[in-house]
């Protein structure tokens, strides 16, 4: 286990904020977890952070014990001519297991490649792009209570998955820690090419296999978004919102040419389309800025503090709710 004090998380959020951790935890395995759990006393502020890849730390200095999860490891749990289903550690990077896969020919994570994060959340998040989420391929999640330090396994019908949301970030917000979890990929892959215009990057002819797929998205990935690395951010910023059909009717009327998908309750608006009309896109308030490419991503345009991207986001939401009547959500999690 590693343990360090008043520890910089700089290299811990894809935003670059600054923060200082009082006590920073790394565990590599549910024992050490568990080891860790039982001796903190019921006082203290504990939050399990991944890859820090979807979250802003609102305050320079978290008066608590950051948890890191260093659990890896990639084990075959059973197969058979159709499937193959494997146990991964929450601490493996998402991307890694993803190009371990493909390059094995499971399908099923490759319109996945190159999300940012570790593979604990994804569970929690439920991530999503390209017309895949998480949820498709996740077979059992396996975690820590908190309470009692038990390991309790999850089904994936018992995870209440739906956009970018799963049962972990609702009624049992808090209280379980991901330890591993469980995905059954396909040996014989059912590519999914439907989203946007995917599958007009081969040719009529081409053999398109899963490694096309992936390297196609990390083209397009590389493209729109901006590399952590370089401008800070933590990859879409606000969900799509999902309005009523009577909204999206009186908003058509007005714009006509007003992108939508349909969603499970209602009509999914993309917020990217919503930010651009308010003439947001590619402006700065402070040393944040709305991303000239896809204005769904906040960036911090350097030594930005969270005050400059809340301050900039409640600009963003104020102006969509202005003139569309839609309050955009953030996907960031506030910390
Ligand atoms: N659009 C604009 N202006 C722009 C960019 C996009 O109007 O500058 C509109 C277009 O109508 C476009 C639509 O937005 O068709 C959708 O854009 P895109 O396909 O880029 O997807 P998105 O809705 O912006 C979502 C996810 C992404 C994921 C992509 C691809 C959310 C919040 N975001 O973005 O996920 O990569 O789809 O599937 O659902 C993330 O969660 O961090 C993330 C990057």
């Amino acid at each position: 286990m590693r343990i360090e004090q008043d520890f910089s998380l700089l290299k811990y959020n894809t935003f670059g904020m600054k923060t200082v951790a009082r006590r920073f935890v790394e565990y590599s395995s549910t024992a050490e977890l568990q080891q860790f759990l039982r001796s903190c006393s019921t006082d203290e502020q504990v939050f399990q952070i991944g890859g820090g890849s979807n979250l802003l730390f609102i305050h320079p200095l978290f008066e608590g014990t950051i948890l890191h999860s260093a659990i890896k490891g990639i084990e075959v749990m059973d197969e058979d001519e159709e499937s193959i289903c494997l146990k991964v550690g929450a601490g493996v990077v998402w991307d890694e297991f993803v190009a371990h896969v493909v390059a094995r020919g499971w399908g099923g994570a490759e319109n996945l490649s190159l999300i940012p994060g570790e593979v604990g959340a994804s569970a929690i998040q439920n991530i999503g792009a390209y017309g895949v989420e998480a949820k498709d391929i996740i077979s059992n999640v396996y975690t820590i209570d908190r309470n009692n330090y038990s390991v309790r396994v999850f089904e994936n019908s018992d995870c209440n998955y739906g956009y970018r949301s799963s049962i972990f970030k609702n009624s049992l917000k808090d209280q379980y820690i991901v330890t591993h979890v469980s995905y059954r990929l396909r040996k014989h892959p059912k590519l999914n090419l439907s989203y946007g215009n995917i599958s007009a990057a081969f040719g009529e002819d081409e053999e398109i296999t899963l490694q096309k797929v992936r390297d196609h998205i990390i083209r397009i990935r590389e493209q729109k978004l901006p590399d952590p690395k370089v401008l800070g951010n933590a990859g879409s910023y606000f969900m799509n919102p999902v309005v009523s059909t009577a909204l999206f009717e009186s908003l058509k009327r007005d714009y006509h040419d007003i992108p939508s998908y349909p969603a499970e309750d209602g009509i999914k608006i993309p917020a990217a389309w919503l930010i651009q009309q308010t003439g947001w896109k590619g402006k700065s308030l402070g040393k944040a800025a709305v991303y000239e490419k896809q204005p769904l991503v906040l960036v911090n345009t350097g030594d930005a503090e969270a005050i400059d991207v809340i301050h900039l986001a409640d600009a963003v939401i104020f102006a969509v709710e202005e003139k569309f009547s839609i309050r955009l959500k953030p996907e960031v999690i506030y910390v």
